[in-house]
């Protein structure tokens, strides 16, 4: 559904409006146009600044070179000695940042994986408040943090934690120009993996992420280092629940337009539907609910005839049948859970013997509600965040066997589901996040096949909130 308030404050005679009135002026987002390149920072000056301690500088600047960013330093900041000793140990050529009335790079990287003390957090303070006031906009900024378990010290830990709401309070502040701010928490084994992280949070596809914190660590047994991201899934085998249209349909699109063949599954109702969406991606069609005792058999024996099995499974189908529980008639709390969590279980349980292939990548869509709680949906908040439990749970079993599960939490989507909320609902739904307005289903979509990419390696258990930094469980 349209934002028209979005369209109005960003036009000539709605902007001059919104600032005599003190109105929230979103900025439309940019958002990928197409899949990403070999080297997605082509063209793009990073700055890179580390504390004085940091421990993933190397793996970092090498990341970012390898993605093609002109790399920039500040001339003086307290981090500069292991920087530049570690651009020399590469052979790397680093730009000096221009004056004070320059703009500032549209990327800023900053490894504080060394921080330890209260004191050292002041380098942290020393980057960024200088240079806010020429963020321009949709910039992304990525902090990066050694998880506190690893830090080796009680101060270490403190210092890790304050990160993170250092990175929250930044994403509020930085969100009014379009711009990102998220948190990467590198675990003992995540400095390998952190070129992939940084690709997706670096660029246009993850336009609405903003103020989260992800952890990458150690990827499961026998997955290598991607080379390139650039068509990361050719030759992939992805299935798709609930493909037919909103959020589904355009998970199917942005997984082929990253090379996937698409198998796209929803209800038999939705057969037309599902067949307009997947043609044109030369996908394949499966009229199959989800919750059809045949399923999970049918969808096996499909994979395993037709592709030798599945290498990416997204569980995207889900409804919503709002009551407060007091008014709830035993059906729509049974639908409810049988579609958006027991039908996920059992088709997994039957993926899981045979039908998945070797380092396979399972992606579920939560929702914000399952993490704050919505009065009207104890149904469906009891299923997403049963979702998020699901996915830490099973990670364990599956990094063993060499596969990865993550979970996505939507926030506010513009979509069919999201239409049919009454208006004053919606328009304040649209609202209440760092960004000012709702996320689009590519949104999703884009953090899904990160998910599901070899980009995300490092990543395994974790759920993605994709709201905008949604205030509904912040
Ligand atoms: N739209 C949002 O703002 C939002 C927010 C949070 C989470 N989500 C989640 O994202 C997912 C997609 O939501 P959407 O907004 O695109 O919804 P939607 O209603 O537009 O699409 C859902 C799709 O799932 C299919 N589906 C429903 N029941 C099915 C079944 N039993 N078997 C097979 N397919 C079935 C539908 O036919 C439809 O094509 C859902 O899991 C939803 O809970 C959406």
């Amino acid at each position: 559904m349209q934002d028209r308030y979005l369209d109005f404050i960003n036009s000539p005679f709605g902007k001059s409006i919104a600032s005599s009135l003190g109105l929230p002026m979103p900025v439309r987002l940019k958002r990928a146009t197409a899949g990403y390149a070999a080297q997605p920072l082509a063209g793009v000056t990073a700055l890179l600044a580390a504390d004085a301690e940091a421990t993933a500088t190397g793996q970092v600047l090498a990341a970012l070179v390898e993605l093609g960013a002109a790399v920039q330093i500040a001339p003086a900041h307290p981090g500069l000695a292991p920087l530049k000793a570690a651009a020399q140990k590469a052979g790397i050529a680093l730009q000096s940042e221009g004056g004070d009335s320059e703009p500032v790079a549209p990327v800023i990287v900053f490894d504080a994986t060394g921080v330890s003390g209260a004191a050292s957090l002041k380098q942290v303070y020393e980057l960024f408040q200088p240079r806010l006031r020429r963020l321009p906009k949709h910039s992304r900024v990525v902090v990066l943090a050694r998880a506190t378990a690893d830090t080796g010290s009680v101060e270490g830990a403190t210092a890790s934690m304050a990160l993170t709401g250092f990175v929250r309070s930044l994403a509020k502040e930085v969100g009014k120009n379009g711009s990102t701010a998220n948190l990467l928490v590198l675990g003992k084994n995540g400095d390998a993996w952190v070129k992939g992280a940084l690709a997706f949070f670096t660029g246009a596809n993850s336009a609405y992420v903003t103020g989260q914190v992800l952890t990458v660590d150690g990827a499961p047994k026998g997955v290598k280092a991607i080379a390139s991201p650039e068509a990361s899934l050719a030759g992939k085998v992805a299935v798709v629940t609930g493909a037919a249209r909103g959020i589904g349909a355009a998970i199917a699109q942005v997984l082929a337009r990253e090379g996937a063949t698409v198998v796209g599954m929803d209800r038999p109702a939705e057969e037309g539907a599902l067949g307009a969406t997947l043609a044109p991606l030369n996908g394949v069609g499966l009229a199959l609910d989800v919750t059809d005792p045949k399923a999970p058999e049918r969808l096996a024996s499909e994979l395993i005839s037709r592709f030798g099995g599945a290498d990416i499974v997204v569980h995207n189908a889900g409804v919503t049948r709002d009551k407060m529980l007091r008014n709830m008639a035993p059906h729509l709390w049974d639908m409810v859970l049988d579609i958006n969590l027991g039908a996920i279980l059992r088709i997994n349980d039957r993926l899981l013997q045979g039908a998945l292939k070797d380092q396979a990548r399972l992606v579920c869509i939560s929702s914000i509600g399952g993490i704050g709680g919505n009065a009207g949906q104890t149904n469906y908040a009891a299923t997403k965040a049963g979702v998020i439990g699901y996915a830490e749970a099973l990670s364990q079993v599956l990094a063993k066997q060499g596969m990865a599960i993550n979970a996505v939490a939507p926030g506010f989507i513009e979509t069919q589901m999201t239409a049919a909320m009454p208006a004053a609902n919606r328009e304040v739904g649209r609202r209440i996040n760092s960004l000012a307005q709702g996320g689009l289903p590519q949104d999703i979509a884009e953090a899904v096949t990160f998910l599901a990419s070899p980009l995300a390696a490092g990543v395994n258990g974790q759920t993605l909130r994709v709201c905008g930094q949604n205030w509904l469980g912040a």
